[in-house]
Order: C-alpha cells, then structure tokens, then sequence
C-alpha cells in the first residue's frame, strides 16, 4: 500500500493502540516510512525497522534520526530476517501481514528471531466473519494484490497460530472505512 494511505484518520487514530507497548529490542517488520517510530517509548532499547523497499526506507531515515533510542534500518524482506535466533524482545506489524508475498515463511521467521517469552504485537486488516464482505474480499483480492501488493482475505488469527505463536490477547472487529478492507486484527501472540 503507498505510505500516503497510511497515514488516514482511522489509521493515525489506531496507531497508538500498538507501538507504545513494545518493549527491549524491537524488530518493526516493514516499517514503511516510519510512523510508528514517534510512538515508541523510552522503554525500547533498540529498534530494527525492516522495510525492502529503498524508497520507504528513506522517507523513515529523518524520523529514525529524531528517535531517543538507536534504530537500524534493515533493507530486507521478513521472509528472509538479518538477525539472529532469538534476539528480540518485541515483535511489531502493523498493517503488514497483508502484503508480505509468503506469509508463512514470513511468520517462521519472526517466530525464530523472537526469545522465548517475547511479543508479537500486530493490528492487521484480514478476512472478515460475514459472507456478505468476504464474497467482496475475495473479488477484489486480485485487484488488491495488483495494485497494492496487498491482500485482503488472509486469516490473521490462523496465520499467526499457525506458525508457532499462541495469540494472548485478539479483538477483532470493524474499523471504520470500506468494509472489505475494515476487518481487523489486534492482539498479542507469544511464541507457544
Ligand atoms: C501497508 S504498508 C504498512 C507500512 C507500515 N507498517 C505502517 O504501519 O505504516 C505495508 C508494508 O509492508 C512492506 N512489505 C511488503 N513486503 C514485505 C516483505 N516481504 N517483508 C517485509 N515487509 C514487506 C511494504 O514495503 C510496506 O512498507
């Protein structure tokens, strides 16, 4: 999705619901142009923002100077994560999950680089409980993926628990917005 989008009413007005918890080492998975960076507290001792795209990685740097705590801009991708096993206290996603190419390799990483009683902490868009928005989901997936590289039918929940993490704490619900896109998820997982 482009970084402009990201920065509309809904989304600066849930943003705060995540970052702020992140605690130790942080690994942000696709950082994008930065965002959260302002709303991690004094309580993070290092961030590692991870963003593929140069461009994005770019627009994040001034914020990423501005920052009280040091932060390293990785360009990589989360199916592939530059760190080591079990190396960071807090994972944070948001709005990620949705466009990471292979889900799943993606989530086996995070698992591995997270210490044993680490944090995912995650607000995601994904499939929605009602037919009626799940049958727009799934037409317009391929339009979604196309344009924004981003998919709109993906079982957060499921993904999640899938790849080795127990989810702790989930609300799930409507954002306000088109409702193919308003489903989400927010929460805690923990390595199981
Ligand atoms: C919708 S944007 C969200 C950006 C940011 N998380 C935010 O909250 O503003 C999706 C992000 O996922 C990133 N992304 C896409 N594929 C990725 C991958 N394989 N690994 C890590 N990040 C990826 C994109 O480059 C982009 O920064």
């Amino acid at each position: 999705m482009i970084a402009g989008g990201m920065k509309n009413s809904v989304m600066t007005a849930q943003r705060p619901r995540i970052a702020p918890l992140a605690t130790g080492r942080v690994l942000e998975v696709g950082l994008g142009s930065g965002l959260n960076i302002p709303l991690y507290t004094s309580d993070v001792d290092k961030l590692y923002g991870l963003e593929p795209l140069p461009a994005l990685c770019s627009r994040a740097e001034p914020l990423a100077l501005q920052a009280d705590f040091p932060v390293e801009l990785l360009a990589a991708s989360a199916e592939e994560i530059p760190l080591d096993d079990n190396s960071i206290d807090t994972i944070v996603s948001t709005w990620t999950l949705c466009s990471i190419p292979n889900i799943e390799q993606a989530l086996v990483e995070m698992r591995r680089v997270l210490q044993a009683d680490g944090r995912l902490l995650f607000m995601e868009h994904g499939h929605a409980p009602d037919e009626n928005v799940v049958k727009w989901q799934e037409r317009l997936a391929p339009l979604f993926k196309s344009l924004a590289g981003c998919d709109p039918t993906r079982k957060m929940d499921r993904l999640i628990g899938d790849a080795g993490f127990r989810i702790s704490e989930l609300e799930t619900g409507y954002f306000d917005g088109p409702r193919f896109l308003a489903y989400h998820y927010v929460g805690e997982a923990r390595p199981r």
